[in-house]
């Protein structure tokens, strides 16, 4: 595994040793979900989430096929596409998925050099580099696929200053739901097929020079019932992280199969976005109608001043309001760190966001992930795919 060599997160510098240089990117330009209804899926963002109105792009445009809304808050860009025509890939990919992300755009310097140096890696073309022009400039953009239909778009903007991407107007809505304090995408996490999980680490070292810089076998990860394996990539300057899960035997069924099993195939299991202020997020998200995984135990919550060790100095959080909100909280040698899940925002139990609170820490709540995999058995079991 790749090991560390600086202790900055976030910065443009290279954090990982032997992380390529091939491709640097930026941060995450935006997220495109496919979905059944984008007029509706972004009054839910904007309504439960926080999001602003931010760009529309459809008939009133010009746009024949498709209609798509951009949201926005903070550095995070949400796409909510829907097909407007019976003969279309978007609707394709609603009918065998469910609503679910399609794109994981990633910023970039130059969107013709991503393109060719991951395809020349193997990379397999999503779109060749394309110019798109409108009077506040141009962007460049070229896509290349990964995990099942999922896309990775490179996304070049240097020569442009309009709100979105040319085709796009601002979008003005008098209905604007205040922020509810989410920053930026923390990582995103794929789940690929059985015995997958190395080949797609492969892919992300060979094609876009990441690192695998953490691993969690069956044993770390497991219940009584079920387990999965994950390992997470991260690119050199460790703005964008990837990791990647695949199911493993248990007594019953992982939820890794369940989401592949209704989303017929690899995708993206998890958005994880980052706040600073978990507390009122969290009470906001509730208080909007987001549903989150259930708490776990009593025991859980008595263990914490144990599992934080010497970070409990530094910890501003009140462990009873953490508990009553169900945030789980875990510690690495650096800090701690607050999450929560909620339950699959969509019909399919596919995908679902994370809101994490990171205070030193740079894992991924390994500490929780017993406690969190019981409460996803607790909600499989209900929807009897256990
Ligand atoms: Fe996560």
């Amino acid at each position: 595994m790749a090991k560390e060599v600086k202790s900055v997160e976030y910065g443009l510098e290279k954090i990982f040793e032997g992380a390529q240089d091939f491709l640097p990117l930026m941060g995450t330009d935006y997220v495109e979900f496919y979905v059944g209804n984008a007029k509706q899926a972004a009054h839910f963002y904007k309504t439960a989430f926080g999001f602003q109105s931010h760009a529309y792009a459809g008939l009133e445009t010009g746009v024949r096929d498709r209609v798509s809304y951009v949201l926005k808050q903070d550095k995070i860009r949400l796409v909510l596409t829907t097909a407007l025509v019976e003969d279309s890939p978007i609707g394709e990919h609603v009918k065998k998925h469910g609503d679910g992300v399609k794109v994981v755009a990633l910023w970039v310097e130059d969107a013709r050099k991503s393109y060719e140096e991951t395809t020349k890696r193997g990379a397999r073309s999503y779109m060749e580099p394309t110019v798109e022009t409108d009077e506040f400039g141009e962007v460049v953009r070229a896509g290349i696929y990964t995990y099942g239909e999922t896309v990775h778009m490179f996304v070049e903007r240097k020569n442009y200053k309009g709100e979105f991407l040319p085709g796009f107007k601002k979008w003005e809505s008098d209905y604007n739901p205040a922020s509810i304090g989410l920053k930026y995408i923390d990582h995103m996490v794929g789940n690929v097929g059985w015995n997958e999980m190395n080949t797609w680490v492969k892919w992300y070292e060979d094609v876009m020079g990441f690192v695998n810089f953490l691993s969690f076998d069956d044993k770390q990860i497991t219940t009584e019932y079920s387990s999965l394996m994950s390992k997470v990539m991260s690119n050199g300057n460790g703005r964008i992280k990837f990791p990647i899960n695949e199911p493993a035997k248990g007594k019953k069924r992982s939820q890794i199969e369940e989401y592949l099993d209704f989303y017929n195939g690899p995708g993206v299991q998890h958005v994880a976005i980052a706040t600073d202020d978990i507390i009122k997020t969290v009470t906001e998200m509730k208080a909007r109608g987001i549903e989150f995984l259930s708490a776990p135990p009593q025991d859980y919550y008595d263990q914490i001043p144990v599992r934080l060790g010497t970070h409990m100095d530094m910890m501003k959080e009140d462990i009873k309001e953490l508990q009553k909100l169900a945030i789980m909280i875990d510690a690495d040698e650096e800090g701690y760190l607050l999450q929560i899940f909620t339950k699959p925002v969509e019909d399919r139990p596919t995908l679902f966001f994370e809101i994490i609170q990171r205070m030193g820490a740079r894992g991924f709540g390994a500490g929780n992930f017993k406690a969190l995999f019981e409460s996803i058995e607790r909600e499989q079991e209900k929807r009897g795919t256990l």
